[in-house]
């Protein structure tokens, strides 16, 4: 978890934002929603064009902050499959997406996520995970399946706001967290390191 004027420091060397990206940082500012912002967004898709993905499952996609950077590092062919519960904010990521010519890169697909990618088949090169934070530990028998190997596990607010350092028990989402990073650490054939950046992103690299 970096201290703001840090970020702020990081933010300052990012060259490569569009007008669209940076529309949508107002709205989430405005709006007060919660998105990753631009350091952990370019992170983001530096580990895409790392992983060379072409094929990426985003669970909890707002409205597509994320996904419009990860889907500037697809191939012309690549594709995101972004589930928003929120048919309203599927929708504005809809409008923003298309405005920034990366409409056919990105389908939105409306619903619990922990639903719907039941009925989807795998691999994904990446899957980021930005889902309720209670529903993570529920979350990784489903993504694990559907990765592929060598393809890489993102989630986003593993250290919640540093809440996760001296927990409050009675805080469903802080115990879905610390669950699920003891659960990342300790599958075998996930090699997991947790970068301070934002809000804590874990990344884990499906070995075997
Ligand atoms: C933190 S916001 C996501 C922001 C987005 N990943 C970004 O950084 O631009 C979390 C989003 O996940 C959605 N969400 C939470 N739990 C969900 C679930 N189980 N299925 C689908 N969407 C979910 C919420 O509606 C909300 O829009």
């Amino acid at each position: 978890m970096l201290q703001p004027d840090i970020d702020a420091y990081l933010q300052r060397w990012i060259p490569d934002r569009d007008v669209i990206l940076e529309e949508m940082e107002e709205t989430a500012s405005r709006r007060r929603f919660p998105i990753v912002g631009p350091v952990a967004g370019r992170l983001l898709a530096q580990l895409a064009l790392i992983v060379g993905a072409e094929r990426i499952l985003e669970m909890g996609a707002g409205f597509g902050y994320s996904a419009y950077w990860l889907a500037r590092a697809l191939p012309p062919d690549g594709r995101v499959f972004a589930i928003e519960r929120s048919g309203e904010n599927a929708g504005l990521g809809q409008v923003y997406l298309g405005r920034g010519g990366l409409a056919d890169k990105v389908e939105f697909l409306v619903g619990d996520a922990l639903q719907i990618v039941q009925g989807m088949a795998g691999p994904f090169d990446l899957i980021f995970v930005d889902v309720d934070k209670e529903q993570y530990p529920a979350s990784l028998p489903l993504t694990l399946p559907r990765l592929r190997r060598g393809g890489l596990l993102i989630t986003d607010n593993i250290l919640w706001q540093g809440r996760v350092v001296n927990p409050d028990p009675s805080e469903a989402s802080t115990r879905g967290i610390q669950e699920y990073t003891r659960l990342l650490y300790e599958t075998a054939g996930l090699y997991t390191t947790i970068l301070p950046v934002r809000d804590g992103l874990a990344v884990s690299l499906k070995l075997t």
